[in-house]
């Protein structure tokens, strides 16, 4: 199946052309970090006008890559959700206007979903059923168990801040630009991750969710402390990313020990982070459940993993052109009707 993805949730314009969910025919995705690092995050009403702006061209644009003439299309993927509303309006409109033009199947894919199936991207091996999935980016923490395409659920999330929304929040503290991850990562790599000692989430009795408020906080305080004012920035950084990376490696070992995973998947921007990618990595030849990490362009959102969960889910997110509407708070769970067909 030779897909289109369009993606536009948040603040990317991607669009991607892959060939039975695994094959990127090409991926091309417009950063507009240049129009919202000024106000140190993303301002929603710039991003929705940036789509508007960039995403006719950035869909021709992935076609030409592709070399493939919009006819040769088997359908059109697009994000329906979750995420900010005015920016993914851009990204269903556009995809509803060319399925319903050119007559080809519309799929309305959960941003979510797209993230686990990242995983499946340009790679040979492929994670066996059932998986855990830990989803990390600036706006969701999750563990999902993926039972197959169409059948996961969340058996944990964040209960504040997401991983990714902590990274940014706590590079603002240290004076680094927006998004922040990238930059804590690279000043954590000249620093001692044991130097102080943040607080770290515990998990509570039954419950596999986590926090990360608290180490943000901590950082605050810290930061405005004598002990602080005197700390080398590296340290406090590296400190930082070894308290985040810890809860979540927590999460997963536990969630990991609740049903036989054939695999873990670890994906979102936060991926990303190259702490987390080690810590994930040992954990995975310690307890010797396969880990899957997708190529850093896949970790981060792009639409090609849009494309890869449609050609995957099918049936069950095909969508009307004249009816699909964007839905910021669109749920996880896929319907049982849809599912079934
Ligand atoms: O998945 P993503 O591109 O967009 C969302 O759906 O949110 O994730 C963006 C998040 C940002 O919070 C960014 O700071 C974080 O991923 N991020 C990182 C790294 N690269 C990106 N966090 C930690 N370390 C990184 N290397
Ligand atoms: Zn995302």
């Amino acid at each position: 199946m030779l897909l289109l993805g369009i993606e536009t949730s948040c603040d990317d314009t991607a669009t991607a052309v892959v060939r039975d969910g695994r094959t990127v025919l090409a991926n091309v995705s417009t950063n507009q970090d240049a129009f919202h690092t000024k106000f140190g995050g993303i301002v929603p009403e710039i991003a929705s006008r940036q789509h508007l702006a960039l995403l006719s061209a950035a869909v021709q644009d992935a076609l030409e890559r592709a070399g493939a003439g919009i006819d040769e299309l088997d359908g059109i993927a697009v994000t329906a959700g979750p995420g900010l509303v005015g920016s993914l309006v851009i990204g269903v409109a556009t995809a509803k206007a060319l399925a319903f033009a050119t007559g080809k199947p519309l799929y309305a894919v959960n941003h979510l979903h797209g993230h686990i199936f990242a995983a499946y991207l340009e790679r040979d091996a492929e994670p066996e059923y059932p998986f855990l999935a830990l989803l990390v980016s600036g706006g969701h923490s999750q563990l999902v168990h993926v039972d197959s395409p169409v059948a996961m659920r969340v058996v944990a999330r964040t209960r504040d801040d997401a991983a990714g929304e902590a990274f940014d929040k706590t590079a603002r503290l240290l004076g680094l630009p927006f998004p922040g991850g990238p930059g804590i990562d690279r000043l954590a790599r000249s620093g001692n991750p044991h130097a102080v000692d943040f607080p770290r989430h515990r998990a509570e009795r039954d419950s596999l969710d986590m926090s990360f408020s608290g180490v943000k906080t901590a950082v605050k305080y810290f930061l405005e402390s004598e002990a602080g004012r005197a700390a080398a920035p590296a340290d406090v950084a590296a400190s930082f990313q070894a308290a985040v990376v810890d809860v979540l490696i927590d999460r997963l070992g536990r969630a990991a020990q609740r049903a036989p995973y054939r695999a873990a998947v670890l994906s979102g921007g936060v991926a990303a982070n190259s702490a987390l990618q080690a810590t994930f990595k040992a954990w995975s030849e310690r307890t010797g459940i396969p880990g899957f990490i997708p190529a850093l362009r896949y970790c981060t959102d792009n639409a090609a993993m849009i494309a890869a969960a449609a050609d995957r889910q099918g049936a069950a997110v095909h969508a009307d052109p004249l009816t699909v509407a964007a839905d910021p708070n669109l749920p996880f769970v896929l319907p049982v009707s849809t599912i079934l067909g």
